[in-house]
Order: structure tokens, then C-alpha cells, then sequence
């Protein structure tokens, strides 16, 4: 046990969820919109407002906390320090624990329970007026909140925004979300975020993320640890997705298996065996949004199947009728099992083609991106959490 030191991965933690690395690749535009709608705050201590919305891994939250520890550098510089509260929405998802986190921000001994909402923001607002700094709340993930139709928290927030004699200093607030805000905001109470507030995060391109994974790799791997190629692997990977997190997650991957086999450099096999990981996790989340109905005809397909490059849509059919009589289910008719058979494509997780065969036109199914015995465990182990 541990008797030989790294030879590949110099740094574990610059893989960590919550590393930001010191400089952002590709998002300097965002940035700089960002400097712009916070220079009010910079300059007279005024309160600001911002939303950064993008889909997933595109840098949010890495360029939300980059930003604030610039603007906190900054005004500390300036002699007016800021004190930055960020809150991920979705580790605390409910309007009562995001409360309860920006109390105990201010007071670690805040006790968890014991305090109604009313409670809590009397002491918040205490609490901001007695701090003798302008604040900046981020909330990042909001859009989970504000699904649940928890609006009241982040309305009431906006209202500290708005100041108020009570408050004494300026409170400003970063939203952080994936989905268009405005469209499950109520225009009305938030007539402080104004569209124009809004800046956007594209996903990344190939040569985007290539210099992602390339600073990464050069602050997480050991010098001539890795080449071109793999790099140029993941970066190609993730391209599908333009994720900055896929990507890194993909390296990441791939060195600890170079290590734990004891290689002496992360090479293409490890890249694709880095890649069947994610791509279970990946379709993980993508499956579970299929219903019982659907799951099934993904089973049979993924039954049927085996080793073959595709099968026909009627010997997907003759499994599928089993598979439904081993878990007690009546099979749909041919017409349905074709819906199910192109919902689950538009998932991506399969693909169709019609083709000419002696018997005349039919539709191939093909399994493109995972092995069908992953994919069909993978099924039966969610369908037996389902019925659980
Ligand atoms: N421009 C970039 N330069 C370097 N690293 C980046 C960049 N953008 C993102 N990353 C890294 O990629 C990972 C994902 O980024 P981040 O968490 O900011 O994405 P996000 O947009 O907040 O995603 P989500 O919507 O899922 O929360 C993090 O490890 C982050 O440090
Ligand atoms: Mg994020």
C-alpha cells in the first residue's frame, strides 16, 4: 500500500468540483459584462444586479466566483470591502434552507432549527445592516428554486436590493441558471432585473475546450504525462455537448485509470475507457427520464440486440413482448411501440434507419454509443428502483 508515489496526476485537487482555476478560458466577454454591471457597486458602493444563464458546464459558476473574487479584491483594495454570500440553490432546495444558509453565513451558531421564515429574515436584515459592508448574495442553480415556485425568496431578496432605511448598506444579487430566468420570473415583482442585466454563456467549442483540458492537465498532471492526441480526444467528446465539466470530469477519468494501472502516460484507451464511465453516468440522468412504458421497449431493444450492429424493428418487437410478460405489463400495439421507439432516439440513446431489405422497407435499430449488456442492466436496475 501506497508504495510508490504518483506517476501521473501531480495535483488531485485541481479536479475537485469546486476548483476555479485563476484564469477562464473563452469567457473574458463575459466577464467584462459582468464588470460593467457592477461597476455602480465598485464605484459608489451602489447595489447591482446580474444574470448569468447558459447551459450546462458552461462556466457560471467558475466565472460567478472569478468575478466576485476580483470585485472582493478590489473593493478591499479600495478600502470598502464586500462580503460575497453564495448559496448553490440546489443543495439547499428549499426557500427556507437557502435562508437558513445566508443566516448562518453571518452567524455560524445560527441554530437549524427552531426559527419561522419571518424570523430568520428580520435576523438576516440584522444581520447585513450590522455587517458595515456592502453584501452580494449569488444564488447559484436558482432556476430549481424558482421551479418550485419558490419566488417569495428571491422577491424578497430583490427587496434588499431596492435598500431601505433599515439596511444601511447595499445588497447586491447574482442569479446563476441554466434556463431563461425571465420566463419563470413574475415580470412584475422583479422590476430590477431588467433583460439587459442578463449575460449569456455559450457552450464551448472544440478548441474551447481543448484549452481547457490543456490548462487543467497542466496544473493537475505531471509533466509529459499526457499527449496531443488524448487531449484532442477528450476535447472532441465533450464538443458534443460543448461542457467544460464533461471534459474535465473525461481527464480526470482517464488519468486515475493511467495510474492505478500503472502506466507511464495517459494514451487513447484510457481516453475511451474514461468515456464508458461517463457515458453511463451521462445516460444515466438521460434514462431516468423515460417512463415504465418507454423503459421497457429499451430493454428489449437492448436484449435483442447483443452483439449485433442493429436489428430490425420487428425482432425488437418479438423481445419486447416478452420483456413486457416478465414484468407483468400487456404490450402496446405496433403503432406505439414505433412512438416509444422514437422517443427514446430523441434522447439519443438510439438510433433508427430505413432500409431496403429483400422483404422490402424496414426500420434498424442501433445501439451506437454504449455496449447493450451496460445498457440493459443499467435499465433493469432502474426499473427495479422505480417499482421499489
Ligand atoms: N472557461 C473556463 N476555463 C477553465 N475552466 C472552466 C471554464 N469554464 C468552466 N470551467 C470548469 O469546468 C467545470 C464546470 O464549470 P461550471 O461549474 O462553472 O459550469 P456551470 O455553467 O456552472 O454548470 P451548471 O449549469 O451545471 O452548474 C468547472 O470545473 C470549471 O472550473
Ligand atoms: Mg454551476
Amino acid at each position: 500500500m501506497f508504495e510508490r508515489g504518483s506517476r501521473i496526476i501531480r495535483d488531485p485537487k485541481v479536479f475537485d468540483y469546486d476548483y476555479v482555476p485563476p484564469k477562464l478560458i473563452g469567457r473574458d466577454e463575459q466577464l467584462k459584462a459582468m464588470e460593467l454591471l457592477f461597476r455602480p457597486l465598485a464605484e459608489y458602493g451602489r447595489s447591482c444586479t446580474a444574470v448569468l444563464m447558459g447551459p450546462v458546464g458552461t462556466g457560471k459558476t467558475a466565472a460567478a466566483k472569478c468575478f466576485c473574487r476580483e470585485l472582493a479584491e478590489h473593493c478591499s483594495k479600495e478600502g470598502s470591502p464586500i462580503e460575497v454570500v453564495f448559496v448553490n440553490c440546489r443543495a439547499r432546495n428549499s426557500e427556507a434552507a437557502v435562508l437558513l444558509h445566508m443566516v448562518q453565513h453571518f452567524d455560524r451558531g445560527f441554530p437549524d432549527r427552531g426559527f419561522s421564515p419571518d424570523q430568520m429574515w428580520r435576523a438576516l436584515r440584522q444581520q447585513i445592516s450590522g455587517e458595515g459592508k456592502d453584501i452580494v448574495i449569488v444564488l447559484d442553480e436558482v432556476d430549481i428554486l424558482l421551479k418550485k415556485n419558490s419566488m417569495d425568496l428571491v422577491y424578497q431578496i430583490s427587496r434588499f436590493t431596492e435598500g431601505g432605511p433599515d439596511i444601511g448598506r447595499s445588497v447586491s444579487l447574482v442569479m446563476i441558471s441554466q434556463e431563461p430566468l425571465f420566463d419563470l420570473l413574475d415580470e412584475a415583482s422583479f422590476s430590477s432585473f431588467r433583460r439587459a442585466n442578463s449575460v449569456v454563456f455559450d457552450k464551448y467549442d472544440m478548441p474551447e475546450l481543448r484549452e481547457i483540458v490543456l490548462q487543467r492537465a497542466n496544473a493537475g498532471i505531471l509533466p509529459g504525462r499526457i499527449g496531443e492526441e488524448p487531449i484532442d480526444m477528450i476535447a472532441d467528446s465533450a464538443s458534443e455537448y460543448g461542457d467544460a465539466r464533461m471534459a474535465i470530469e473525461l481527464l480526470d477519468r482517464a488519468a486515475n485509470m493511467a495510474e492505478s494501472e500503472g502506466a507511464d502516460e495517459i494514451d487513447a484507451e484510457h481516453v475511451r475507457g474514461a468515456k464508458a464511465m461517463i457515458y453511463s453516468t451521462v445516460s444515466e440522468s438521460k434514462l431516468k427520464t423515460l417512463d415504465r412504458s418507454r423503459m421497457l421497449a429499451l430493454l428489449a431493444v437492448s436484449r435483442a440486440i447483443r452483439k449485433q450492429p442493429s436489428i430490425s424493428i420487428t425482432s425488437a418487437e418479438k423481445t419486447y413482448a416478452v420483456v413486457c410478460e416478465e414484468y407483468g405489463e400487456t404490450p402496446r400495439k405496433h403503432t406505439q411501440f414505433w412512438t416509444y421507439i422514437q422517443d427514446i432516439e430523441k434522447l439519443g440513446v438510439i438510433k433508427t434507419a430505413v432500409v431496403n431489405e429483400a422483404s422490402g422497407r424496414t426500420t434498424r435499430i442501433s445501439l451506437p454509443g454504449v455496449p447493450s449488456k451496460v445498457l440493459a442492466e443499467k435499465v433493469e436496475s432502474l426499473l427495479e428502483k422505480a417499482s421499489e
